[in-house]
């Protein structure tokens, strides 16, 4: 199986997963389910749920065991995306090909469904440990970790620094510690919590996150670069839409040539970072194939 064929693979069991966690029913509260499995289903490239899984793989573990964590991770990156387009964020009204949420919604419904997307992840993990699809104490870790590796320290953290910083130039090395934030933490945890769920020991929790946060500083630095250079129908978002709300990027700072050559540094850092793992071809596979990315 090629990278492309794995990937796909591991995204089609994640959306037959993702389906079943928020089944269509006729409620009350309709509106902000169905609002949530819109965002859900919208597709999107599914890189946090394959790097959970095949660090699950790696580590010896069953890439099935780790899906509900992969699960749970979609569903905070996509509470992520769809509060980011809100008018009072990024304010973008296009989102995987589809209208963002708040457009096809409404923003009450579609800030109550990012909550939503936002507390779930909790209950999923702590549910797998429950049932002993992972170990409970696997469970209890993986939670905290997302718990800080969403919050302040990290997403959460990383999203407010990106608002506070419009309309202002910081230093590049301000701009890449809200990278690592922003984008680098979530994915830092996918590839730590693979390895978590598989029961792995702290040095290939390192690694994998180390992995994880070059990888994310290079997957943020490329969405920049896409905001620029490609088109709305390729990239399934507005483009420019940086420059319209005056946010001054790594691109901004270095320009094209450099932001490139950082990407290409930092995918060829990550992955040194998987020589304390055997099997890698589809992780490193992948770090490639997201340098190269055109959506
Ligand atoms: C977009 O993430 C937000 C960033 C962190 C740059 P993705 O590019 O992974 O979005 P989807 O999941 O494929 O839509
Ligand atoms: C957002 O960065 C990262 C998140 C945590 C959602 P961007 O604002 O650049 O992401 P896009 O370009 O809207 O996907
Ligand atoms: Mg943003
Ligand atoms: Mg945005
Ligand atoms: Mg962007």
């Amino acid at each position: 199986m090629n990278i492309k064929e794995q990937l796909e693979e591991y995204a089609q069991m994640t959306e037959e997963a993702l389906e079943k966690y928020i089944p269509s029913t006729d409620c009350l509260q309709k509106s902000v389910i169905d609002a949530a499995r819109y965002s859900l289903s919208a597709g999107g490239k599914r890189i946090r749920p394959a790097l959970v899984m095949e660090f699950c793989r790696v580590c010896g573990g069953e890439p099935e065991t780790a899906l509900p964590v992969a699960c749970a991770i979609e569903m905070m990156h996509t509470f992520s995306l769809i509060h980011d387009d809100l008018p009072c964020m990024d304010n973008d009204d296009l989102r995987r090909g589809k209208p963002s949420c708040h457009k096809a919604f409404g923003e009450a419904t579609a800030l109550l469904a990012g909550d939503a997307l936002a507390i779930m992840p909790f209950e999923i993990i702590a549910k797998a440990g429950l049932k002993k699809t992972i170990s409970e104490n696997a469970a209890l870790k993986i939670s905290v970790m997302l718990g800080e590796l969403a919050g302040f320290g990290g997403m959460i953290g990383g999203q407010t620094i990106d608002l506070e910083n419009e309309h202002k130039q910081p230093p590049v090395a301000e701009i890449l510690e809200m990278y690592r934030m922003k984008t680098g933490a979530l994915l830092e945890f996918c590839c730590k919590a693979g390895c978590v769920a598989a029961d792995a020991g702290a040095k290939e929790q390192l690694s994998a996150g180390s992995f994880g946060q070059r990888l994310g500083l290079a997957f943020q630095i490329t969405d920049d670069i896409l905001d620029i250079t490609s088109d709305e129908k390729t990239l399934g978002k507005p483009i420019g839409s940086d420059r319209e709300n005056e946010k001054y990027t790594y691109v901004s700072a270095v320009g094209l040539e450099k932001a490139r050559e950082r990407v290409n540094t930092l995918t060829a850092q990550a992955k040194e970072m998987l020589s304390d793992f055997s099997d890698t071809e589809f992780l490193s596979g992948l770090a490639d194939m997201l340098s190269n990315r055109n959506n």
